[in-house]
C-alpha cells in the first residue's frame, strides 16, 4: 500500500508531486510528504493525515527544485505520525526516500546499523533503506541502490533522489506496483497510471526485479544485477476526464453513476469479440477462484453461473486462505484470480504460486499492464475505466459481465441469453433513477448500530458485497449471511434493533426466502427488501422494499447490488463521513 511519486524536469516538481500524490490517495492517507532538492540541499515537508493537510502546511511556502519525491502512507511499521512520514533522510540529509511495501528483515539491518553508530530516528522499515544507500554510495546513486537491494528482504517498491546527483531519481519494484512516465524533458514515477495521467500518457509499467535511472531527458531500466533491459511504452487509453468526479459529490458515487456506461463497455466488448480464449474452460477439471474482498464476491457469483452453464465444478477461495494451504492443483485445472487492481498481493501471490505447479493461470483485472495481468497466461480487461473511491462497485459489476460473458460464450448459450444481457445497462440506468427514495431510506436507517444482510443462491454473494460496502464506508457493523443458515446461529442476532436487508428477486429460492423474512419478522425484526417491482407479496412483508426491474433469474446480481450500493453511500454520507477514503483502508492492498 502506499502511494509513492516522483518527478525530474525542468519545472518545479512540487506541482507533479502533489497532483500525483492527490490521485494516490486511494492507496493510503495516514500521513503524506514530499522531499525536493532546493537550492542543493534537501528538503523535506511532511504532515500526518491527508495531502490537503500538506498542501495546507506548504501554502506560502516557495519551491524552485525541479527533482523531488512524494509519499502517501498506509502505516505498516510504525504508529501514524510525522516521524514516521515518508520521505526519510540519512544521518547527513544527502538522500531521502519514499516507499512502499514492507522490509521484512529491517529489524536485522537496524541493528547493523546502530552497530555502526547510526542513528535510527523513526519506527519504520523505510528508514533502513536510506541509511544502506547512503553507506553504499561511492559517487554514482544507481551502484549504491543496485548494493542495497541485494540487503533488502520483502516486497516494496522505493524511489531515491540525492543532493549529490541533482536531476535523478533511483527507483525500484520488487513486489509493488511502480509505472514511468514518460514526458519531454521531464520524466515521472508513480505507483499507479492515474497520478501520471495529467502529465503524460505515455508509460513503462516495471516488473518485480527491476530498478529505473531517471533524468530529465532519459530513462534507463536495468535488472537487479545492473544489467540494461529494453522496455517498450504503452499509451494509456484512459483520458483524465475519467479519473475527476464530475460533478459528483465523491467519487464512489460518480462511479455508481457510471455504471450503466461501464457495464455496456463490458458486456458489448465481449459479446462483440466473443471471448477469444485458445481453450474451452470444459477442458480443464475444475477451476479455482482466487480473489479478495469485493471481487471475490464476484467470484462466488461467478461460480454458479460457470457451474450451471459449463457443467464443470468451480471453488471459490480467499486468495490469503488458500496462499499457505495445501491445495492439491495442477496441470489440469484452471485457475481464475480476479482484482480490479491486479496488484493485491494476496491474489497475485497465491495465483502465481498455483500456477508454479502447473495450472492455468487466467485473471480478470481492471488495471491493464497490472502485474497479474502480466504475469498471467490470458487476461480478460473489465472495461470500467479507474476506480478511485476505495469502495469497488463499478469494477464489481464489471466483473461480474465478464464472468458471465465466459460462461455463455463457452457454454450452451442461447443467444436470448445473450440479448437479455444486453439490456442490462438500460435496467441499470432504471434503478439510478430510483437513488432519491433509497437515499430516504437510507437516512431512515443510518443512526442503526447492526445489519444483518440476506440473500440465497446468486443473490448470496450480493448479501455479502452490500455488507460489506455499508461496513467498509460507515463503519456499520454488517454482517452478510447466507438466508437458509439463519435458522443455524445468526438468528439470535434478531430484534427490532437489528434490521435485516433480505435480496429477494423472484429466482428459484423466492420461496424459500420468503420464509426466512417471516423468521426474522417472527422475532420483531425489520426487513428491507431487495426484489422486482410490484413484488405485492414482498412489499406485504417489508417495511420498505428497494425495487428493481424484472429480469431473468441469472440477471439479478447486476441490479440488485446497484440500490445496496447507493444505500450504503447514502448512510455513510449522512452520517458526514469520508465516503471516498474511509478509515483504516486502501483501495490496493499490496502487503499480505
Ligand atoms: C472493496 O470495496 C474493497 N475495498 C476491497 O475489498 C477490494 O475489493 C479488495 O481489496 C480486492 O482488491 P482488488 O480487486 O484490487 O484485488
Amino acid at each position: 500500500m502506499c502511494g509513492i511519486v516522483g518527478y525530474t524536469g525542468s519545472n518545479p516538481a512540487l506541482f507533479p508531486l502533489l497532483q500525483g500524490l492527490e490521485r494516490l490517495e486511494y492507496r493510503g492517507y495516514d500521513s503524506a510528504g514530499v522531499a525536493l532538492i532546493e537550492d542543493g540541499k534537501i528538503v523535506v515537508e511532511k504532515k500526518v493525515g491527508k495531502i490537503r493537510e500538506l498542501i495546507r502546511s506548504l501554502w506560502g511556502k516557495e519551491f524552485r527544485g525541479t527533482v523531488g519525491i512524494g509519499h502517501t502512507r498506509w502505516a505498516t511499521h510504525g504508529e501514524v505520525c510525522e516521524l514516521n512520514a515518508h520521505p526519510h533522510t540519512d544521518s547527513k540529509g544527502e538522500f531521502a526516500v519514499v516507499h512502499n511495501g514492507i522490509i521484512e528483515n529491517y529489524r536485522e539491518i537496524k541493528e547493523e546499523l546502530q552497530k555502526l553508530g547510526i542513528e535510527y530516528k523513526s519506527n519504520t522499515d523505510t528508514e533502513a533503506i536510506v541509511h544502506l544507500v547512503a553507506l553504499n554510495y561511492e559517487g554514482d546513486l544507481l551502484k549504491a541502490v543496485l548494493k542495497t537491494i541485494k540487503k533488502l528482504k520483502g516486497a516494496y517498491a522505493f524511489a531515491v533522489i540525492s543532493n549529490r546527483e541533482r536531476g535523478r531519481i533511483v527507483a525500484v519494484r520488487y513486489g509493488s506496483p511502480l509505472v514511468v512516465g514518460i514526458g519531454k524533458g521531464e520524466n515521472f514515477i508513480a505507483s499507479d497510471i492515474p497520478a501520471l495521467l495529467p502529465f503524460t500518457r505515455d508509460v513503462i509499467p516495471l516488473e518485480d526485479g527491476e530498478v529505473v535511472d531517471l533524468r530529465p531527458d532519459g530513462v534507463l531500466v536495468y535488472n537487479f544485477d545492473g544489467q540494461l533491459i529494453t522496455k517498450e511504452v504503452m499509451h494509456v487509453p484512459w483520458d483524465i476526464i475519467s479519473a475527476e468526479k464530475g460533478g459528483f459529490k465523491h467519487f464512489m458515487l460518480k462511479e455508481i453513476f457510471e455504471q450503466p456506461r461501464t457495464l455496456g463497455d463490458t458486456i458489448r466488448g465481449y459479446i462483440s469479440r466473443d471471448l477469444k480464449l485458445p481453450f474451452s474452460l470444459k477442458d480443464f477439471r475444475r477451476i479455482l477462484i482466487v480473489a479478495c474482498g469485493t471481487s471475490y464476491h464476484a467470484g462466488l457469483v461467478g461460480k454458479y453461473w460457470i457451474e450451471k452453464h459449463l457443467g464443470v465444478p468451480v471453488e471459490v477461495a480467499y486468495a490469503s486462505e488458500v496462499r499457505y494451504a495445501h491445495i492439491p492443483i495442477g496441470e489440469k485445472d484452471l485457475v481464475i484470480a480476479v482484482s480490479q487492481s491486479g496488484e493485491t498481493a494476496d491474489t497475485r501471490f497465491s495465483a502465481l504460486a498455483m500456477k508454479e505447479k502447473g495450472a492455468t493461470l487466467l485473471s480478470i483485472v481492471n488495471v491493464m499492464g497490472s502485474a497479474l495481468d502480466r504475469e498471467s497466461d490470458y487476461t480478460l480487461y473489465t472495461h470500467a475505466g479507474p476506480e478511485i473511491g476505495v469502495a469497488a462497485t463499478k469494477t464489481f459489476t464489471a466483473q461480474l459481465a465478464v464472468l458471465y460473458a465466459l460462461a455463455l460464450s463457452q457454454g450452451e448459450n442461447s443467444s436470448r441469453d445473450m440479448e437479455n444481457l444486453l439490456e442490462i445497462p438500460r435496467m441499470v440506468e432504471e434503478v439510478l433513477s430510483a437513488h432519491e427514495k433509497i437515499k430516504d431510506l437510507a437516512i431512515k436507517y443510518a443512526n442503526y448500530k447492526n445489519f444483518l444482510y440476506l440473500g440465497r443462491y446468486l443473490s448470496y454473494p450480493v448479501a455479502l458485497e452490500g455488507a460489506l460496502k455499508l461496513k467498509e464506508i460507515s463503519y456499520i457493523h454488517a454482517e452478510g449471511y447466507p438466508a437458509g443458515e439463519m435458522k443455524h446461529g445468526p438468528i439470535a442476532l434478531i430484534d427490532e434493533k437489528t434490521p435485516t436487508v433480505v435480496v429477494a428477486p423472484a429466482d428459484r429460492v423466492y420461496e424459500k426466502i420468503l420464509s426466512n423474512i417471516e423468521e426474522v419478522l417472527a422475532r420483531k425484526g425489520k426487513v428491507i427488501g431487495v426484489g422486482f417491482e410490484k413484488d405485492e407479496k414482498l412489499r406485504s412483508l417489508c417495511d420498505a422494499v428497494m425495487e428493481v426491474p424484472q429480469v431473468e433469474e441469472d440477471l439479478t446480481p447486476f441490479l440488485t447490488t446497484v440500490p445496496l450500493q447507493l444505500f450504503a453511500y447514502y448512510i455513510a454520507d449522512y452520517l458526514g463521513l469520508d465516503v471516498d477514503q474511509p478509515r483504516n483502508l486502501a483501495k490496493t492492498v499490496t502487503v499480505e
